[in-house]
């Protein structure tokens, strides 16, 4: 049975339920699983928080003893409210300030550096545990601009080859490792396995005692099937380096273990002419596939009322989101069987990257987001009431 005709069925949903999202936390499992067997010689997976930044969720891969990576220090508090050790927790945030810093050290969560400015500030607090700089593999952007971090000159981490990785080290003798994130989605597998082995092998010569490989494993999103396969990866890096993983690993992979877990179901208020269906859902949490369509594709399906699939002749849709702008369209010419009011327009491989994203734009409630585990289906985050919105705005 699809989760929507379950909740539907077990009366989970209210009149005020315009769009559900879905998250199977035995999917996130068994991909979170994947990774680990595919890299047995890493002592932490931090998957990414601000790929799904829902506590539950958060709370399920720290009970399965996995770690988090957290882009800001809201995102610390975050995986400490998950339940996660700070030593499982990688503070990775470009603009650290000396307070977060300074709790960060306190707290004794795993940190990397993103530039000189910030290793001075750290030399100041006198860490007594081995941190970590970001590193720049400069090996150029993938097929999307703006999740590409690896071109001359990027926003984030010391070039490598403008940085003496030897005077950095004997300067700042607590630094322990190197970090390196090639990029997000966009990356073909080559030029990942060159990215991390470029600074992996630097870091070899100055002796690093732990290495950080970041995330950046993509989903095919017309295929979730044919994605890169974390096996695959792990095979590229030891036959391309044969001293690869001879230091600890930490892994950082976001996208890859959430994407396909997650889905959202929109329901449809509006059709117009028979082409054009109004949504509950569009560039609030979409965002991607609302402002750079060129880049980003989901796969769509339409229910019915009850949550059973429609099937029928196929015609070109235009998928038209709630907000009150021209641009909230998340699909065009989209080949979907006849929509009716009522029906759901479902959206697939949405737990990456999206509910984390969330728009205030014309100040819609976040929606009600279920988990399914074990074929049992539970609130992971209530759909945030009138009062929270007015809260948030006051
Ligand atoms: C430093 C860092 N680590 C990990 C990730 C997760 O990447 P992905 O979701 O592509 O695996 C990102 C994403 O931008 C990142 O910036």
């Amino acid at each position: 049975m699809k989760p929507l005709q379950m909740a539907l069925k077990r009366g989970m949903l209210s009149q005020r339920d315009t769009a559900v999202i879905f998250h199977d936390l035995d999917v996130m499992h068994a991909r979170l699983d994947r990774i680990r067997n595919a890299f047995p010689e890493a002592h932490l997976h931090a998957v990414a928080i601000k790929a799904n930044p829902v506590v539950g969720v958060l709370r399920s891969l720290v009970e399965a003893g996995a770690g988090l990576e957290a882009a800001s220090w809201e995102e610390v508090s975050l995986a400490l409210a998950a339940g996660c050790p700070p030593e499982r927790i990688v503070f990775d945030s470009p603009a650290k300030t000396d307070w977060e810093l300074e709790q960060a050290l306190q707290l004794g969560v795993r940190l990397n550096a993103d530039n000189l400015d910030e290793l001075e500030r750290l030399d100041r607090l006198q860490p007594t545990y081995p941190l970590g700089v970001r590193i720049n593999p400069q090996v150029g952007a993938g097929s999307i601009a703006m999740t590409s971090v690896a071109t001359r000159g990027g926003k984030f981490g010391m070039g490598l080859e403008e940085t003496d990785l030897r005077a950095l080290f004997a300067r700042f003798p607590w630094l322990g490792g190197l970090h390196v994130h090639v990029g997000s989605q966009g990356c073909p597998m080559s030029q990942l396995v060159e990215g991390v082995l470029r600074v992996y092998r630097a870091g070899l010569k100055v002796g690093v005692r732990f290495f950080d490989m970041g995330g950046g494993l993509g989903v095919n999103y017309r295929d979730t099937a044919a994605s890169p396969a974390p096996e695959e990866y792990a095979r590229a890096l030891r036959q391309a380096c044969p001293e690869w993983a001879q230091v600890p690993l930490v892994s950082e992979f976001g996208r890859w273990i959430q994407g396909p877990s997650g889905q959202v179901a929109a329901r449809v208020e509006y059709v117009k002419e028979g082409r054009l269906a109004v949504l509950h859902v569009g560039a609030d949490m979409l965002l991607r596939l609302a402002y750079a369509p060129q880049d980003w594709y989901n796969r769509m399906e339409v229910l019915d009322s009850t949550g059973q699939p429609k099937s029928g002749p196929l015609s070109s849709w235009t998928l038209a989101g709630p907000l009150c702008f021209g641009g909230d369209i998340i699909g065009r010419g989209v080949e979907l069987p006849d929509i009716r009011p009522g029906d759901w327009v479902v959206v697939h491989d949405v737990g990456a990257y999206t509910l984390g994203m969330w728009s205030r734009h014309c100040s819609r409630a976040l929606p009600l987001v279920l988990g399914w585990r074990a074929g049992n289906l539970f609130v992971l985050k209530a759909r945030e009431s009138l009062e929270d919105v007015v809260r948030f705005w006051s």
